[in-house]
């Protein structure tokens, strides 16, 4: 039996919705084929971005998207991507898949696509290959009400500054970004940010490349170095597959437990960077942004080894849910994520085959984690059994709690049992609960997961394994789940 204490009186911080970021790289079928269909495609878009895939991702209240890459972002000179399309110029994307860009989807089609999305942009700029000069501009062109980069936007069909309210100083320069050591790239930041300005109403929150997963040297210099110059950092982190890289439908018990064990690895690596950031801020301006993360598979057969596509099942889905309950219990810290990708690359949100779309398990968690976003994290202290040994090492149960501002409370929890039922018993202290609402998210087997042909085979349904006690609640969770409920004030 596990048991649940949550303190639905007392405020362990705001779980910002940034939390439940999104991330869109020119890779694969990412940004063409999956977002970006151009407006002559035979399916339903508005000025060449896919009506099916916006209409999806409005139900999941994505509230930034990160943009251009990824590996890409360094490779990216953004006045390539402006202008009649016919006049664009090609380029090779060298990095992944040696494709040829035609640049089709640039600055003025990502903004519609965050307009569409009602999303807020976060733009990764180019340290790698890229001038400062380019970055200044850039900004400019996006955000200033006057000047040549103004009349340029203008000219090109948008007068109206955008507002932009994230901006990335490059991405991974400790490898496709550079190989640069943390010393060099903490003076390339200072160097770059300093042409990086606000203009008007546009405050940007200025992330600097941080470090994969437990490279502290890393954080520690950046943050020495220059960690007066950026409100956050971004950090890195994969959970891979399982045991060994294997397509995301395949794997057993083992590999159940081995992926979910890496999964909840990040909770080590952010207690790790927090208290280096700690050491050095110790109010707590400069905050964490794990701005890539995410399962890892074997590409599906007969697709391109760089395209990354995977699909997606319920053990993807259960990796997400742990995953998004480490970043609430860190939000005083860890301000936003963003897991990738958002269409056809790695752990997305969406896969597509010509005019057809599904949903995949991963997708259906964050729906049912949007009450959380800018919720007041409560205190939610598990005590439960763990499952396997060693490097399969998992506790048996995963949760988050929040309350809304009307007072009602919002529990998600997730069984990692890979075969067995877990009972829990949920104590609400503060909170006289008279009625509840809960579903459920479950796959029939360790692979379940959704097909264009069976779009619902996994798919949250109304639940009926959670009753009111006395103090709290009592859940029958089913193998392999994710329930929430929702418990009005
Ligand atoms: O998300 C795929 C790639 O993973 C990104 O381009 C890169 O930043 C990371 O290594």
């Amino acid at each position: 039996m596990t048991r649940i204490s949550i303190s639905t009186d007392v405020d362990a911080g705001t779980i910002s919705r940034h939390i439940y970021g999104h991330f869109a790289e020119h890779l694969g079928r990412c940004i063409y084929d999956g977002l970006f269909v151009g407006q002559s495609s035979p399916i339903p878009n508005t000025r060449g971005i896919r009506n099916d895939v916006v209409e999806a991702l409005k139900h999941i209240h994505i509230p930034n998207l990160r943009w251009p890459g990824g590996c890409f972002a360094d490779e990216y000179h953004w006045m390539d991507g402006i202008g009649p399309p016919d006049k664009r110029p090609t380029m090779l994307n060298t990095y992944w898949g040696r494709v040829v860009e035609d640049n089709a989807f640039g600055t003025h089609e990502f903004m519609d696509l965050c307009e569409q999305l009602g999303t807020d942009a976060y733009i990764c700029g180019n340290v790698g290959s890229g001038t400062v000069r380019e970055m200044q501009q850039w900004v400019e062109y996006l955000t200033a009400e006057a000047g040549p980069m103004a009349d340029l936007r203008a000219k090109n069909g948008h007068s109206k500054p955008w507002r932009v309210p994230f901006w990335g100083v490059g991405n991974e320069n400790w490898a496709c970004g550079g190989d640069m050591r943390p010393e060099y790239y903490a003076d390339l930041y200072r160097h770059y940010i300093s042409y990086v300005r606000n203009f008007g109403d546009n405050h940007l929150c200025r992330i600097a490349c941080g470090p994969y997963g437990d490279d502290l040297h890393w954080t520690e210099t950046l943050i020495r170095q220059a960690g007066k110059k950026f409100h956050a950092m971004g950090m890195h982190f994969y959970c891979g597959s399982g045991r060994q890289k294997q397509l995301a439908v395949d794997g057993n018990e083992d590999d159940w437990y081995f992926l979910l064990h890496n999964a909840k690895r990040m909770d080590d690596l952010l207690k790790a960077q927090i208290a280096v950031m700690d050491q050095h801020d110790s109010i707590g301006r400069i905050t964490m942004i794990v701005d890539e993360w995410g399962t890892w598979h074997e590409v599906e057969a007969d697709t391109h080894p760089k395209f990354l596509y995977q699909q997606n099942t319920i053990r993807d889905a259960i990796a997400a849910s742990v995953t998004l309950d480490i970043f609430n219990h860190h939000c005083r810290r860890v301000s936003g994520a963003n897991i990738a990708q958002t269409v056809n690359v790695l752990q997305a949100m969406v896969l597509t085959e010509g005019d057809r779309m599904l949903l995949t398990p991963t997708y259906h968690v964050f729906e049912m984690y949007v009450p959380h976003h800018d919720a007041i994290c409560l205190p939610c202290h598990v005590t439960t059994n763990t499952l396997g040994e060693g490097d399969t090492e998992v506790p048996a149960i995963s949760a988050s709690a929040s309350r809304a501002e009307n007072g009602s409370v919002y529990v998600t929890i997730t069984n990692l049992n890979a075969s067995n039922t877990e009972s829990v018993s949920i104590a609400l202290h503060g909170l006289d609960a008279s009625s509840l609402q809960a579903r459920v998210l479950s796959g029939d087997a360790l692979n379940s997961h959704n097909t264009f042909d069976q779009p619902n085979t996994v798919r949250p349904v109304a639940f009926d394994g959670a009753v009111l006690t006395r103090n709290g609640l009592d859940v029958e969770m089913p193998p392999r789940s994710v329930v929430a409920i929702a418990v009005p004030a």
